[in-house]
This record gives C-alpha cells, structure tokens and sequence, in this order.
C-alpha cells in the first residue's frame, strides 16, 4: 500500500492536475506534528493562477468527505498538510511485515539480471590492510543489497597477482628466503623479502636484473618460477581467507590479473581494426585528448601490458560471461583517472555496454589511534585492528554483563560489527578515522548501539512469552512514540532501493541507526506490557517488527544481530 500514491491520486481526482506532478511535489514534513503529508501550494500558484492559501483552501473543501486511510486535513498557510489514519496505517504496515517476514523490504525487480562486483581485490603477498577494509565491506554489502532486491549478484576477488614484483619476490626468496620461514610468517614473512629486496638492490643494482629475469620465467610459465609464484598466491588467499571468514565476505570468482594473460590480444586486436592504437615512443596507446584525460597506456615499448589492458580484456571477459546488467568496481577514488580512462576506451570501441560499467569510489581510512601504525612500519594490517577490536569488546563484555553465554562469538559480532558499521556510517566518498574506543561505544551512533537495541527488543519479547495471545488493538500504537517506530519500518523498503541505486549502503546504516533510536525512545516513554492485553499485543507485535528490521538492515550491510549482548 503507497500511501503517496494514493493520496496523489486522490488530489488528482479532485484537482484535475496530473498525478505524477501532484506525487512529485508532495513532502514529508519535517515534524511528524505537521502531518504525515505536506502539498506546497505555492509550486501550483503559477500553473492555477490563484495565491497559495486560496489554493490550499479550495482543495481542501473539495475533501469534504475523506477516504478511511486519511483521518484529516489541515491549512497551514500555503501548505496543505495530510495527516493518514494512523491506526490503520500502523496495520497495514505490521500486516507486511509480518507476512513478509525476512523478506520484508526485498524485490523482485532485478530479476534476470546479474550485476557484477568487484570488490576486495588484494593484492597477493601483500599486506591487506586497513585501506582494503571499506572495499571488502561496501562491496560485499552491495552484493547482499542486489540480491535482495532479485538481482544476481556476482562477487570477483580481482587478484593483483601480475607484476614485476614477483619477479624480485623470487630474487629476494632465492637468496635470502627459507620454506619454513615463509610458511610461517606468510605474508608478513614476503613483506619483509620485499622489503630487503628494495634495501639489497639499492647497493646492489644488478639485484633488477635478476628480478627481472625471474619475471620473465613466470611469464615463460617456468616450472621453479610458477611453482614459488603459486606458492606464494596460495599462501596469501590462505591468510586472506581467515579475514573474510571473520568479516562473513565471499566472492564467486578470484579471477585476477594474471588471469588475463591469454584474453588481452583479441582486445588490442579489436583496438588497432577500429584505428584507435597510436604509437608514443614505441608504447601503443589510446588518445584521450579529446576528452581531456591522458593517453591509455595499453602496451609498454617492451610489449608488456598494463593494468588497464588486463582491465580492459576483464571487461570483455565478464560481458562475455555474466552477460552483466551492471558491472561496479568497488575501488579507492585514487584510481578514478584508471576507471574514467579505459571506459571511455570501451566507449570509443563502439560497445554500448560501457555505459553500464561504473566506478563506486570511496574515500581514505587511517587510524586515529597512532600505536597501532608504528607497531609494524607504516603498514596497518587489517587483521590486527579486528583482533583488537574483538578484544576490546571482549572486555567490555565482561565489564557489562559477565555472565553472558556465547561470549567469543558475541565478541566477535560486536567488534566486526562496529568496525562494519564505521566503515558503512557515512558518504562512501568520505574519508574515515577510525577510533577503536569510539566505535564501540554502545550509546553512540555505532554497530554496537544498533546491535543493543535489537537485544533488547528481543529480551522484551522473551519477557512476553507468557502473555496471553489477544487480539491486538492498533490505536495503541498511534502514540507519537509508536508511529515515529512504524513510520521508519515503512520506509525501509524504499532506503533499500535507494541505496541499491545510489550504491550507498549507508543510506541503510542512517536508517537502522534512526529506528534504533526511535526504537528506544518508544521503550523508555512507553509502557509496554500492561493489564490491557488488547494493547499490549499491538505494542509487542511492533517490538516485533522493529527487531526484525533492525536485524534485515543489519544482513544487509554484513553485520550480524547477537540476539543476546
Ligand atoms: N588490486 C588493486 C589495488 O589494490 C585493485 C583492483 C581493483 N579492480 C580492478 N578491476 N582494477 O589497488
């Protein structure tokens, strides 16, 4: 039931004026108190030729007789406000919720339609660090988001697994390196070869050369070259594999760079047919001039190819396979030159479908903490602000309620949780500070005052468990309090496909966060279990809903809803 449908029907009916006009112009006004509704008067002046508040008033007294949703209408200057019937609003929307259930708020509009994401993306024997948090958690909410709404979503892993670094990784490996080392420190043990490699070539320059060399053998597909270079990709997903099981992220593909090896020749194939390679001092390139951007490189004077050219043959390769409706790279705004440059190559080779290729950027994240970056050089490793996070809500687990079952797992939920939500809490475009003691405060806007509320709602369900069943009387929950709740559960269905479509999940976050506290307003001012069963009943099936939806937004972002904190 869309009650601004309906209403903007109804004017339409009474006003002659078209529908989708009358539905474009109407607002939700700030204060509940003003109405539900508010149809500015002044945005029909013009059109009607009359001042606002004779507008307002005619249109009024053409509803003299109002359909049983809409309890009344009030002239406020040129505004005209529409208050609906709350009590029966407020069924209507508990009707859904409960009918729908976990489903409440999904579609199944994107149905047929897969939409690739690329998110995470790491980088093999590299560090993932806190950098790679905001991909891994905007991608991997968006891919639950589609799917909600009936899309297919499709998760790739975009492995940087290509580049002359593996080359020196080996010469540092070969020289200085020893299985059992390796094996044990990972890839804080590669880090370090790296690491000397760079200080060795410094006073050994030859050092390149080698590295060079043993890069060329991987290309070559060298028997010794591949397996040191598959060994030290195993040994990276292997590590990398612990994070995303914590953090609850999964991908369809790790298809990566390397890849792309055999698929890029038909691209610069197409590419030099439709005339677009220029020759710049023996590299190929595609001019950009005329859109006012650097050339692309696509092949290097040596031959090699570049990132973009694996970009590019990826593109192909997914179009190909998934027959994409979208295709989102979830990558830091730093790389917006990268994205904006080989998409306008797709463009420039004719393909329509590069219009349906998009960048979702996202802005910096650093530790407002400083212990944390200098433990271990400049780099911040993801795994230890999650081991401390989950630590520091272990604490105050004890702190606050020792006696509580399931502790490991809850700590976990709770510290995932709020490093989750303070990723999710803003503009993705943002940058983001992370404060570990902030981000776990429960009375804050955070994961854990979010995931609180829920508890709560669930332990006053517990509590009600022996109420007698009765039948439920709505126009107990037309309170300010109860309605704030209810309106927010109605709107939820609409931030979702907001979010889908701004790729946004912090339009979710915002949203939880406010029905969370309304929620909480409505506990701490409203009775909820007394002698009146008829009203009760109403109340619990609202605590219901509001625990539910909390718990739907929740999934949707990736963070999980400990029924007990
Ligand atoms: N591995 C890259 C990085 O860490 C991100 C790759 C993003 N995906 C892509 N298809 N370019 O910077």
């Amino acid at each position: 039931m869309n009650y601004k449908e309906q209403l903007s029907a109804l004017l339409s009916e009474k006003t002659g004026l078209e529908q989708s006009q009358l539905a474009s112009m109407l607002e939700v006004p700030p204060d509940m108190a003003m109405g539900d509704f508010a149809l500015p008067c002044f945005k029909l002046a013009k059109t009607m030729r009359k001042a606002p508040s004779m507008i307002a008033q005619e249109i009024s007294a053409s509803l003299s007789e109002l359909p049983d949703w809409l309890e009344r209408v009030e002239i406020a200057g040129g505004y005209l406000n529409f208050f609906l019937s709350r009590a029966q609003f407020v069924q209507n929307i508990l009707q859904e919720v409960k009918s729908k259930q976990d489903r409440y708020g999904s579609s199944d509009e994107g149905q047929g339609r897969n939409i690739v994401l690329d998110y995470s993306s790491i980088n093999i024997a590299k560090p993932f660090h806190i950098g790679h948090l905001s991909t891994t958690v905007i991608g991997s909410s968006l891919y639950k988001i589609f799917n909600f709404l009936g899309y297919n979503s499709v998760g790739v892993n975009h492995l940087g697994d290509w580049g002359t670094q593996f080359g020196k990784l080996i010469t540092a490996y070969k020289r200085w390196g020893d299985h059992d080392t390796v094996e044990a420190g990972s890839i804080r043990a590669l880090l370090d070869l790296y690491v000397k490699f760079h200080d060795e070539a410094e006073k050994e320059p030859s050092l390149e050369d080698e590295g060079r060399a043993w890069f060329k053998k991987i290309e070559d597909g060298d028997e010794e070259a591949m397996a040191l270079f598959t060994w030290f990709k195993d040994l990276t997903l292997r590590e990398v594999a612990k994070i995303y099981e914590i953090l609850d992220v999964h991908f369809d593909s790790y298809a990566g760079e390397s890849f792309y090896n055999d698929k890029m020749q038909p691209v610069i194939d197409e590419l030099d047919a439709k005339g677009l390679l220029k020759d710049s001092d023996g590299a190929k390139v595609v001019d950009l001039e005329e859109h006012n951007m650097p050339p692309c490189l696509i092949l290097k004077s040596d031959g090699a190819t570049l990132y973009a050219t694996r970009d590019l043959a990826c593109a192909f390769y997914r179009k190909k396979t998934y027959d994409f409706y979208k295709n989102l790279y979830v990558v830091a705004y730093q790389q917006n030159l990268h994205f904006k440059q080989w998409f306008k190559v797709v463009e420039m080779m004719g393909h329509e479908w590069a219009k349906d290729m998009e960048h979702v950027a996202f802005g910096m994240v650093s530790m407002a903490d400083g212990t944390l970056s200098t433990r271990k050089g400049r780099v911040i490793f993801l795994e230890d602000v999650i081991k401390s996070v989950i630590e520091k809500s272990r604490s105050l687990i004890e702190e606050k309620n020792a006696g509580l079952e399931n502790k490991d797992q809850t700590a976990q939920d709770i510290g995932v949780g709020a490093l989750i939500y303070s990723t999710l809490s803003n503009s993705r475009i943002k940058d983001i500070v992370f404060d570990l003691d902030r981000i776990l405060n429960f009375d804050g806007e955070t994961g854990p005052y979010v995931q609180y509320t829920h508890a709560r709602a669930l332990s006053v369900l517990r509590k009600a468990a022996d109420q007698p069943a009765a039948q439920p009387d709505y126009s107990a929950l037309t309170c300010p309090q109860a309605f704030a709740v209810i309106k927010l559960i109605s709107e939820f269905p609409d931030v979702i496909r907001r979010a889908a479509d701004k790729y946004e999940p912090f339009f979710i976050t915002r949203h939880v966060t406010a029905l969370a506290q309304a929620f909480n307003k409505f506990y701490y001012d409203i009775r909820i279990l007394d002698n009146d069963a008829n009203a009760t009943a109403a109340r619990l099936e609202l605590v219901q809903a509001a625990a539910l939806v909390i718990r739907i937004g929740l999934g949707l972002l990736g963070i999980h809803a400990p029924e007990r904190m």
